[in-house]
């Protein structure tokens, strides 16, 4: 007798929810199609011949600890290099406040383990990164979106009244995925200042930070907060490797301590291996020289795409100018629905996520996401020439 899935399956697995993004991704695998979907870094900055050199001499040097099971907390070297990093711009951190993780996907799994019961709210932009919503709903959390920070206080004491009081706020504040926008320093203050008042935890993540190319760079909210209130999350996977699978919680020691416990239960530990090339990696002053590299291939793709967009797109269309990250978001005029102009994109060959997978309430049906880093110019004006006629037929259809 076949079994039914359904009658075995926990609530949590019923409340998962599958990546929209993945599923379009696998439309638009066809070679043909120009992607802009994928949220990838570009694999021109993947520093293979320094790595070649580095694997070897942690064979040689380490392999038998760098090969065994490691401790759940992260190679200790790490904890340390990155310590430091995030002490020279302004936080209070030591190696004890670091947890590797595997990556930061994996960071707000183990966040939202520890601090959700099934119904609890956290409150999220409008939109946010998908992963994050994702891994909200799989412990069936409800994520309530907010369009813009000033409504922060409003929601939160509505939630409040409504007996639903927030555990944490999960703010993007460097080159938000997907919009691509930068919260300024009195923003970042005013989000802390209420998540002290209504005595709630922020999530800071912040994978795109160091993928500056120009204006100011703003301080982290990890280091404005006098309160420890503050959960910061980093990762490897857009200033260096995203299949080392390498990221970080900074957080304050009993918070860690939790985080520990709740890992060990998911994957004991890290990959050792990558963990000890990216620390002697990082040691040899690598890391640094090849993201100025990185940033500068990034600000050339970046401008590029916005004189496309410039050149081609028809009126009514308006998107992001960021001074950093991966993204462009792109807004069509109300009305029109991104899901029909992704039918008749794929028809020009030519692919992106529609904004509407990052809205936790289903807004945002006019809007989508374009990545820069990964294509190269010719494809970018051609696929951004495509994405154009695309607009103009469903406009003028
Ligand atoms: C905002 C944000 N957080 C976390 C992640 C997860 O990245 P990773 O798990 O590769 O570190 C991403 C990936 O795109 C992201 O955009």
């Amino acid at each position: 007798m076949a079994i039914n899935i359904q009658n075995f399956l926990s609530s949590n697995a019923k409340n998962m929810r599958r990546s929209a993004i993945r599923d379009l991704l696998s439309v638009a695998n066809r070679p043909e199609v120009i992607s802009f979907a994928g949220g990838f870094p570009n694999a021109a900055t993947f520093p293979i011949e320094d790595l070649k050199g580095i694997m070897q001499e942690v064979l040689e040097t380490e392999g038998t600890s760098a090969l065994q099971y490691g401790p759940t907390e992260g190679n200790q070297k790490l904890r340390e290099l990155i310590a430091k990093r995030y002490s020279e711009k302004g936080c209070k951190v030591s190696a004890k406040n670091v947890l590797i993780t595997t990556s930061s996907q994996q960071a707000i799994d183990l966040t939202t383990k520890i601090f959700i019961n099934p119904g609890d709210t956290i409150v999220c932009g409008l939109p946010s990164y998908l992963g994050a919503l994702q891994a909200f709903w799989s412990y069936q959390a409800e994520p309530v979106g907010i369009k813009c920070d000033s409504d922060l206080e409003n929601t939160v004491k509505e939630l409040i009244a409504q007996g639903k009081k927030p555990k944490f706020v999960y703010a993007i504040p460097d080159f938000q995925n997907p919009s691509g926008v930068t919260m300024d320093l009195e923003q970042r203050k005013y989000v802390l200042d209420i998540v002290k008042r209504y005595d709630l935890l922020l999530l800071e993540d912040s994978p795109y930070r160091e993928l500056r190319f120009d204006g100011v760079e703003q301080p982290m909210m990890y280091s404005l907060d006098d309160d420890n209130r503050v959960i910061l999350l980093g990762t490897f996977s857009k200033t260096f490797l995203p299949g080392f699978r390498i990221g970080w919680i900074i957080a304050p020691e009993e918070i860690i301590d939790r985080l520990v416990v709740a890992k060990q239960s998911t994957d004991l530990c890290t990959p050792v291996f990558d963990q000890a090339v990216a620390a002697k990696y990082l040691e040899k002053g690598l890391f640094e020289k090849n993201l100025q590299k990185t940033i500068a291939l990034y600000r050339e793709k970046r401008d590029h795409m916005l004189a496309c967009f410039e050149k081609y797109m028809p009126e009514g269309v308006t998107w992001t100018h960021p001074e950093g990250g991966l993204f462009l978001f792109v807004k069509m005029p109300e009305g029109y629905d991104a899901r029909e102009l992704f039918d008749i994109a794929m028809k020009e060959d030519v692919a992106f996520v529609i904004g509407e997978a990052f809205h936790c309430d289903g807004s945002g049906k006019n809007t989508m996401r374009m990545n820069f880093s990964f294509m190269n110019a010719e494809r970018t004006e051609e696929g951004v020439k495509r994405l154009a006629r695309a607009i103009d037929k469903m406009i003028n259809k």
